[in-house]
């Protein structure tokens, strides 16, 4: 049976009070679903105490890092330092992080490379504008962001299953426009493909995620495809829940 999992990047939201009420109205302890978060960096340590005092268990991320090792990098954050807080895993190219920090791949590649050099599991996220849609690039664009993104991945860490991908149209971004779950579908069985095949990868074992406005409304019919094996939620993994929802549902699908 494949896991799935219910990823929330709280992107740059949640104080210590809505922190402390996500934790209050989370109900996840009878998911078999993982759960994990990413929230700002400065409240990784935070939310790592609550869970643990709360007594649930979910895995704790950054949404990004520097591809630098240390140094003078002023308002940077290195993986080694993420990784020491207790955090598991971090995102690399999200969309907004392509866009309006001007991330490219090859900077993605860097990063992707540092924190695999140091534990993280990485998400790597890929996804096309509306324009390239429209024009029938979609294909074109995800194959130019996993092959020059994941250049060079290390062979020795093939067999230790620390690459997810993350597909999200970046049409579907906070916008309320969700993919069909066909057009997800379509996407994700290409990019499955695509890593075996073209980039020597473990595309079959590699999780891969639909990210773009999934809520507990929507979620069942995109999880339930064959080649999407969980979701990256932004606004709907605020509050805890529409959170506990998004796992019992991912939850209910692997029985
Ligand atoms: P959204 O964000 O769920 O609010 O569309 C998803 C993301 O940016 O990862």
């Amino acid at each position: 049976m494949r896991k799935k999992f219910i990823i929330g990047n709280w992107k740059m939201n949640q104080d210590l009070s809505s922190i402390e009420s996500f934790f209050s109205n989370l109900s996840i302890s009878d998911c078999q679903s993982e759960t994990w978060v990413s929230p700002q960096a400065v409240h990784i340590s935070t939310l790592l105490d609550k869970a643990k005092s709360a007594g649930k268990s979910f895995f704790v991320g950054a949404q990004n890092i520097s591809e630098q090792e240390g140094g003078a990098f002023t308002g940077e954050n290195s993986a080694s330092a993420v990784k020491d807080l207790g955090a598991t895993f971090t995102l690399v190219g999200h969309s907004e992080r392509r866009a309006i920090y001007k991330e490219d791949n090859q900077l993605l590649n860097k990063k992707l490379k540092m924190a695999l050099a140091h534990d993280l599991v990485v998400i790597f996220c890929v996804g096309e504008l509306l324009e390239e849609r429209k024009n029938g690039m979609t294909e074109a664009v995800l194959k130019n962001q996993l092959t020059e993104g994941l250049k060079d991945y290390p062979q020795d860490d093939l067999s230790r299953s620390r690459l997810m991908i993350a597909y999200e149209p970046v049409w579907a971004i906070g916008t309320g426009e969700v993919a069909t779950p066909e057009q997800a579908q379509e996407a994700h069985h290409f990019i499955r493909r695509f890593l075996s095949s073209d980039l020597d990868l473990d595309g079959t074992n590699t999780p891969l995620l639909y990210g773009g406005s999934v809520k507990p409304s929507n979620a069942e019919g995109l999880l339930a495809q064959p080649d999407i094996d969980g979701a990256l939620v932004g606004g709907a993994s605020l509050k805890g829940e529409d959170f506990s929802q998004l796992a019992q549902i991912a939850s209910k699908l692997m029985k």
